[in-house]
């Protein structure tokens, strides 16, 4: 250890420049429990699940069965992590020393050579603590102990119940998870959640560093880019960190930013007071003059490049130098909230650099229920990859500890709105925790918590970007009505979450017309290669212990049944466990048909206006992109990162052009094109009709079209029943005889949307299915390959 670092301080001489001394404390701690019965090696960043796996405690995959329980002990115990260090006597030489902690989950105490140096208490919070009086030359001993997450937070629960209690006490039982996660500062869903299993983790999540210098460090840089004629001013706000007693730092300031050409620095030379109200904090910034011609825009997926440009901003003393480097992108973002030119309510859209943007995509859960895991670059990168070639243009991630979240995260171009929280505002309104006999009291605490606290956190560090209170709200609505509207789920303000497992999915007059809709979705039960991983034979059936277990949506799986019975004929005479895999293959074809049905409803309402002031729908985000484990959920994309059918639809039914059929409630079909390019393009659309019995279409017209930029055109609409009679379906039940099929082209021929389809009767009803003959033989595993088979042509 003291070797490696005389090697950097000496690389840095050789340089010209001494980086702020650190020595990583990552790596091989150990960690024991409250009365020594359970000791192991661990490994920071990391948890205790993932070392008592590796340790050989935990013997099972943590997923596997009902482990969620059986594990549960694991989080009820106390777990002191430790380890040694050394320390060379010229690190002592310097005026600062920080022992930094980037992430402790949760409640921890921390202790160097026995001394109390400081506690944690929030997961997603840096702690630096000074500890210059505390480090020796030589050995050190560094000590976290971590309380319970379940004791902790029922302790702080019970503290506050003297006052008043502070829903939700408890989640449904369905969950099989803990209480009061919500006294906590921790990723809740670890207490367990509708789409995951309770694994309370506990650990040191992050990495942990000590650091040595004289004057002060660089914790933090932010950026803003403001429009300046021919010129970008990119303003680098820079935020260090020494002992709280120093009043005054000076040095060199610096911030370089590299184009694809040039490189524009600017170095300035300055003395800078403490802030006065976080003592121990200053910050400055420098101002880069950046001339339009050097950079290109950053575009969101589907509109342009998403180009990058790194900026690397650093402080020096006399003695040391820190350093930041980042990408940074330029780009323009605003939620655009004006009265709309017909009847009640606001529009709510995002614009980016100017061009409004409809946005497409889907939320976004913690990838494993482990922190230490969920952060897995493979992991990340599949499942980006997955969203970006299925057209998609946003996420939404949920909750972030306000002023360092913001700080750590504003620089990326890729975040495009802040939101306070998720969902409080409609529970408070509508009363789904029982606060409504001390609205006034609840309502009070929200405000406090929501609007001073974390909408001014994020103001302070970022005015670049859109803030809503909550999400779903109805935005600036939402405000003029101090912050709890009368209806947050308004169709004419802000954003919806939508779910009805009643009516049928398939049919688009069930949904409600919004102006985004930031959550809605469907379940499906997961392949039958995931269940596998995680069940035994006898569990495999949707009737067993297992099944019931796994689905954390109260009546879910109900649902689900109810659901598929709306569309799809389930075989009778079956047994339960061979109905299972029938019922996975169409649980999941419900949900691929459900989710398209819904996504194009959205899609078409863009340029909707009803005369009471409804429609402009600018987002269709759905829940859920991924899983954090094996079981029913709303999700696209297993936990495996197999994609279930619905993700495939995605493909489709987010292209950027789209041509989109339905049936009025007046037995009208029409056809919309839907266009999320910037250009006008010219098109020709066929509509073919197929009887079920034939792969030879009976009749088919072709249309000229221009489909606009930006916008939905009605290119068709008949009554149903004439044009099927027309086409040649039969006068007596023609929507059971036939179906239609839809191409989009560029005049030269070439498909400019995907194909697409339209059932004008529910699957259930056809009666007029003639058993197929086709016979499969000679299937292949492609050589070498687990998943690519050949078929013979
Ligand atoms: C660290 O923990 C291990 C058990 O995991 C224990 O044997 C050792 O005594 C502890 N060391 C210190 C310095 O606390
Ligand atoms: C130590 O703690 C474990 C887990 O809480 C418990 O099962 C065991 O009985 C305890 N042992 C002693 C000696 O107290
Ligand atoms: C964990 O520590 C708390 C106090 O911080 C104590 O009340 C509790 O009994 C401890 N639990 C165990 C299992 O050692
Ligand atoms: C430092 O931050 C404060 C509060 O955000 C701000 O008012 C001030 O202008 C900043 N100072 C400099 C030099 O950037
Ligand atoms: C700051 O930069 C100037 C000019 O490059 C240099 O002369 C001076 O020594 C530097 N000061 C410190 C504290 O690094
Ligand atoms: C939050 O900001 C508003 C306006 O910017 C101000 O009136 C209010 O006092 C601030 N609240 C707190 C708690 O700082
Ligand atoms: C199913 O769960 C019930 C209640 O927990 C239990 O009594 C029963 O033994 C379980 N059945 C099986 C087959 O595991
Ligand atoms: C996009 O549509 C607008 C009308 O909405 C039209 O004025 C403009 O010319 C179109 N742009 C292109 C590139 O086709
Ligand atoms: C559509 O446009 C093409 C190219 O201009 C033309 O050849 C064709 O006749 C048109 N078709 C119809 C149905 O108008």
């Amino acid at each position: 250890m003291t070797r490696s670092i005389l090697l950097i301080s000496l690389l840095n001489i050789l340089c010209g420049q001494i980086l702020t001394q650190q020595i990583s404390l990552d790596g091989t701690w150990s960690v024991i429990n409250g009365n020594g019965s359970y000791a192991a090696s661990a490994t920071v960043p990391g948890g205790i699940y993932t070392d008592l796996s590796a340790a050989g405690i935990l013997t099972q995959d943590i997923y596997y069965r009902f482990n969620d329980i059986e594990y549960r002990w694991v989080s009820k115990e106390n777990w002191t992590y430790n380890r040694t260090f050394e320390v060379p006597e010229s690190l002592l030489e310097k005026q600062q020393i920080f022992l930094v902690f980037y992430g402790v989950d949760t409640i921890a105490s921390v202790y160097l050579n026995d001394q109390h140096v400081g506690d944690c208490e929030n997961m997603f919070v840096r702690y630096a603590f000074p500890v210059k009086s505390f480090i020796q030359a030589g050995t050190n001993k560094l000590q976290v102990k971590i309380q319970s997450p379940i004791t902790a937070a029922q302790e702080r629960s019970d503290k506050q119940a003297v006052e008043y209690t502070v829903p939700p006490a408890c989640l449904p039982d369905e969950y099989h998870g803990e209480c009061h996660v919500n006294f906590l500062r921790k990723m809740q869903a670890s207490f367990s959640w509708d789409w995951g299993p309770a694994f309370p983790s506990v650990g040191i999540w992050k990495s942990v560093v000590l650091e040595a210098f004289d004057m002060a460090v660089l914790r933090d840089v932010t950026i803003r880019i403001v429009d300046s004629q021919n010129n970008w001013i990119l303003w680098v706000d820079l935020i260090l960190e020494a002992e709280s007693q120093t009043s005054q730092i000076s040095g060199n300031f610096s911030a370089m930013l590299r184009t694809d050409k040039n490189t524009i620095e600017v170095n300035r030379q300055d003395n800078i007071l403490a802030n006065k109200l976080t003592p121990g904090y200053f910050n400055t910034s420098i101002a880069l003059e950046i001339p339009k011609t050097e950079v290109e825009l950053w575009w969101p997926n589907g509109y342009g490049n998403q180009k990058l440009y790194p900026l690397d901003v650093s402080f020096s003393d006399s003695y040391d130098t820190s350093t930041k480097s980042m990408k940074i992108g330029f780009r323009f973002i605003e939620l655009v909230q004006d009265t709309v030119a017909t009847g009640t309510g606001l529009t709510f859209y995002f614009k980016v650099n100017n061009v409004p943007i409809f946005a497409k995509g889907a939320n976004w859960i913690p990838s494993h229920v482990l922190p230490e895991k969920s952060a897995e670059p493979e992991r990340l990168e599949h499942l980006l990859e997955s969203a970006r070639i299925t057209n998609m243009n946003m996420l939404r991630s949920v909750s972030t500890e306000v002023t360092q979240q913001v700080r750590h995260l504003q620089h990326h171009p890729s975040i495009a709105i802040w939101a306070g929280n998720n969902e409080n505002e409609g529970a408070l309104r509508d009363n789904w925790y029982g606060t409504s006999s001390d609205f006034t009291r609840y309502k009070d605490d929200y405000v406090k918590l929501y609007v001073d606290t974390i909408r001014n956190a994020t103001w302070a560090q970022d005015i670049s970007r859109p803030f809503v209170v909550s999400s779903p709200s109805n935005g600036l609505e939402s405000e003029q009505e101090g912050f709890v509207a009368q209806e947050p789920g308004s169709s004419f303000y802000g954003d919806i979450h939508y779910y009805n497992y009643d009516d049928n999915g398939w049919d688009p007059n069930t949904f409600k017309t919004t102006r985004f809709s930031s959550e809605y979705g469907y379940q499906s039960l997961p392949s039958m290669s995931a269940i596998s991983e995680v069940s035994v034979e006898s569990d495999r059936s949707l009737e067993t212990n297992f099944s019931q277990y796994r689905q954390h949506h109260p009546s879910g799986n109900d649902q689900m049944r109810n659901e598929i019975n709306q569309n799809l004929q389930l075989p009778s005479g079956l047994t339960d466990t061979e109905e299972y895999p029938i019922l996975i293959y169409f649980s999941q074809i419900n949900q691929a048909m459900s989710y398209k049905t819904e996504t194009e409803f959205y899609r078409r309402s863009r340029n909707l206006l009803t005369s009471d002031g409804e429609g402009l729908t600018m987002g269709a985000l759905y829940w859920q992109l991924n899983d954090i484990w094996q079981a029913p959920t709303w999700a696209s994309i297993e936990y495996s990162g197999k994609w279930k059918m619905v993700h495939y639809f995605a493909q489709d039914f987010f292209a950027p052009i789209l041509v989109s059929p339905f049936v009025t409630s007046d037995g009208v079909l029409e056809l919309h094109l839907i266009s999320d390019k910037l250009e006008d393009l010219e098109s020709q659309l066929t509509i073919f009709v197929y009887q079920w019995n034939s792969l030879t279409p009976i009749h088919s017209i072709t249309s000229n079209h221009t489909v606009y930029n930006a916008s939905v055109t009605k290119a068709f609409q008949s009554d149903l029943l004439e044009f099927l009679q027309t086409a040649g379906c039969g006068d007596a039940e023609p929507t059971k005889k036939c179906f239609l099929y839809f191409t989009l082209t560029s005049l030269d021929g070439s498909d400019i949307s995907p194909h697409n389809f339209l059932f004008p009767q529910s699957l259930k009803d056809l009666t007029d299915f003639t058993a197929p003959t086709i016979s499969v033989a000679d299937i292949s595993l492609a050589s070498g390959t687990e998943h690519v088979f050949q078929i013979p042509t």
